[in-house]
């Protein structure tokens, strides 16, 4: 068998291009512009690249976007504050401060800062709760992307058996709430499970979420699985997966490619979720 490639990219910018449509019609009607802001707090490389994304493609998107990048140095009460005048800035829909945070500042006490009505990221303990207790709140964007691309390949999913490798918050958990809020059979394993190969062989579908390159073997894959890879490693300068696309995409039925895969439908979930924040607040 050779796996069907998702090809994220192209399902996150027909989503990109439907949400311009979208904020279009609204600016038309309502004179208003959804806006988001995203806090970057140091100068760490590679969450400049993705803060430059998210920037660069909500403004395509017809979005007002703001960029507040911090000092490393900077203190969580005077984070707080800064977090505090975005909550009550009319102009701003939606917002995320991009993870992770110097080590001297408490993660739980700036994610739950953010007003639940304007967190983009879904990682308020009120979204959280929301989502595992099936009510309507936002939902983690890369989890949520992963669900989309799965539900577009796959269809119904209920009564799948579905592998969480990860139990992240921004990713494993989450990712394993929805899965479940669609009737799969779920199991989340870590780094602490002992029988992978094993899990691995009798799942329909898997998610990997780990950070370690191209860790899941050919030999666990259950022939006709789909396969979605969250990971971005970089091996030699080259990115890879937590998913050894080479052989698995021999056995399975479907697979997400890195690049190209998950990775550009986080930004346009994240999209997603402020222009969901913005309707709401104009009750449309
Ligand atoms: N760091 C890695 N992924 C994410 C994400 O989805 N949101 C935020 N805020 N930080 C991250």
């Amino acid at each position: 068998m050779t796996a069907k490639i998702i090809d994220g990219k192209a399902v996150a910018a027909e989503i990109r291009a439907e949400i311009t449509v979208e904020v279009k019609a609204i600016k038309e009607k309502t004179g208003k512009t959804p806006g988001l802001a995203v806090v970057l707090v140091g100068d760490d490389p590679a969450s400049k690249i993705y803060v430059g994304n998210k920037e660069k493609q909500a403004k395509e998107a017809g979005f007002n976007s703001y960029n507040i990048i911090l000092p490393q140095e900077i203190s969580e009460a005077e984070l707080l504050e800064k977090i505090d005048s975005l909550n009550k800035n009319p102009d701003i829909h939606g917002m995320i401060v991009q993870l992770p945070l110097p080590k001297h500042i408490k993660e739980s006490a700036v994610i739950n800062a953010v007003d639940p009505k304007k967190d983009a990221d879904g990682f308020h303990i009120e979204n959280v709760g929301k989502l595992n207790t099936g009510q309507d709140g936002l939902v983690p964007c890369t989890p949520l992307g992963c669900m989309i691309l799965l539900k577009k390949n796959l269809g119904d999913i209920s009564g799948k058996n579905a592998l969480v490798i990860g139990r992240s918050n921004i990713v494993g958990k989450p990712m394993a709430a929805l899965l479940l809020r669609e009737s799969a059979t779920v199991t989340i394993a870590h780094s602490k499970t002992k029988n992978l190969p094993e899990l691995c062989k009798t799942a329909d579908i898997i998610i990997a979420a780990i950070g370690k390159p191209n860790f899941v073997k050919a030999e666990w894959i259950k022939p006709g699985a789909a396969l979605i890879d969250v990971g971005i490693n970089r091996v030699d300068s080259k990115l890879c997966g937590d998913i050894d696309f080479a052989t698995t995409s021999k056995v399975a039925g479907f697979i997400t490619p890195v690049p190209g895969g998950v990775g550009p439908m986080t930004i346009a979930c994240l999209l997603g979720n402020t222009l969901k924040a913005f309707r709401k607040s104009l009750n449309i």
